[in-house]
């Protein structure tokens, strides 16, 4: 039997440890799982109404860690992450993503000398202004097992001197994650509780999300973009559920009256006079795929929301100068348009006119990535 301590801190993560932690369940006689929370996110929206969404277990152990500076934050997950490795002596460390969580504990499992597994590694921006950028390379230096979502991954970690032997292509297990609990989201009432359903017909509306430092942290540039999704508003509803990041920014440059500010999504209607931008606290994982998969377009700066507007066949526009995920581009419905206000509404008008050419299915992006990743750790963990 060998313990699996699987880690999870921030919203992206929950879907990936999801799918992997229900395929580790079906071989109790091989694996035991302890499930950590860091405690990066902790507002009941942006993580309990994930895990109920999920049926994700509750977690064995919080570490608490809460917000903070990057040094504090990472810093603070090292601390107590490491007095649970020397107590658990768990034999293999489990990470996800690009965020603090994941290269905080990868690096405290290195020091230990415990095995560590990174899903979704070798992904890369290569803009280190980005905090993920760092988080990404550094974790897939020291882990063990890097688990690859796209061809390109592998290569970047080729280029990076990884040796292949420790490289694992096997898709991607948000997507696991997202084609198991599609049918389900369709009994999310989110569509008419906003009024966007008129008797049974969905109306036109857009999706968005945004979050990045480099884009709600100066006052200019996230009022850039606010005034381009009022323009897109004007001719049709455009639903922003946001991250308390942004909301915070928002109400500190004192940008509340440019948007239709609501805190509670319960009671709203959009109606003909709706011309601004409905800002929203954020939503679950059903509701916003619910959102997410019958909008005519969705504007994004997250990288999840890129691969799954791809495997739904939504055009996407991703609000950054760069992304990690070029196969979305490549393979999938992605545009870059970076954050200038003219170029975001001059490339949406075109493709609600357009619509998003039907693109193909990246290879192993198929709903059996965890499954995959198990198959390797089976043998792996347990070779004598
Ligand atoms: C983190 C990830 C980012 C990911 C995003 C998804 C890093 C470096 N960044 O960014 O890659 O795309 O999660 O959501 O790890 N806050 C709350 N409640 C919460 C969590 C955060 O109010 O539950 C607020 C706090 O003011 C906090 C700020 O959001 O200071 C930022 O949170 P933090 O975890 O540092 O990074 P994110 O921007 O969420």
């Amino acid at each position: 039997m060998k313990k699996i301590m699987v880690v999870a801190g921030a919203r992206p993560n929950f879907m990936k440890i999801a799918a992997v932690m229900r395929e580790l369940a079906k071989h109790p006689q091989h694996f035991e799982q302890i499930l950590v929370h860091t405690g990066q996110h902790y507002d009941v929206e942006m993580s309990d109404s994930f895990f109920s969404d999920l049926g994700l277990r509750e977690p064995d152990i919080h570490l608490g860690a809460g917000s903070g500076t990057h040094g504090e934050q990472t810093g603070k997950i090292m601390i107590r992450f490491e007095k649970v490795c020397m107590k658990q002596k768990p034999d293999l460390v489990m990470v996800v993503g690009d965020v603090n969580s994941t290269v905080a504990c990868t690096l405290v499992s290195a020091k230990l000398f415990i095995p560590s597994a990174h899903v979704e590694a070798g992904l890369r921006s290569y803009d280190r202004t980005m905090p993920e950028e760092i988080n990404r390379v550094l974790t897939d230096q020291i882990c063990d097992y890097l688990f690859t979502t796209c061809e390109d991954a592998n290569q970047n970690l080729i280029k990076e001197g990884i040796a292949k032997e420790r490289i694992f292509f096997v898709g991607n297990t948000m997507i696991d994650t997202l084609l198991r609990h599609i049918e389900i989201a369709k009994k999310s009432k989110i569509l008419d509780g906003l009024g966007l359903r008129d008797n049974s017909k969905v109306k036109k509306y857009a999706a968005v999300t945004l979050h990045r430092p480099s884009n709600v942290d100066e006052r200019e540039i996230l009022k850039g973009i606010l005034d381009a999704l009022n323009k897109i508003a004007e001719k049709l509803p455009v639903i922003l559920p946001a991250h308390p990041r942004t909301t915070k920014m928002i109400k500190r440059f004192k940008l509340n009256k440019v948007v239709d500010y609501q805190e509670s999504i319960s009671s709203y209607n959009f109606n003909k006079s709706n011309k601004k931008a409905l800002l929203l606290p954020p939503l679950s994982y059903l509701d916003f795929l619910s959102l997410m998969s019958k909008a005519a377009l969705v504007l994004t700066d997250s990288g999840g929301i890129q691969e799954e507007t791809t495997i739904l066949g939504i055009p996407c526009l991703t609000i950054r100068r760069n992304t990690e995920r070029p196969i979305t581009i490549k393979e999938g419905t992605n545009t870059l348009v970076g954050n200038d206000p003219d170029r975001i509404l001059s490339t949406a008008l075109k493709v609600l006119k357009d619509g998003a050419a039907k693109k193909k299915r990246p290879k192993y992006w198929d709903g059996r990535a965890a499954q995959r990743i198990v198959k390797i750790l089976l043998p792996s963990l347990n070779a004598p």
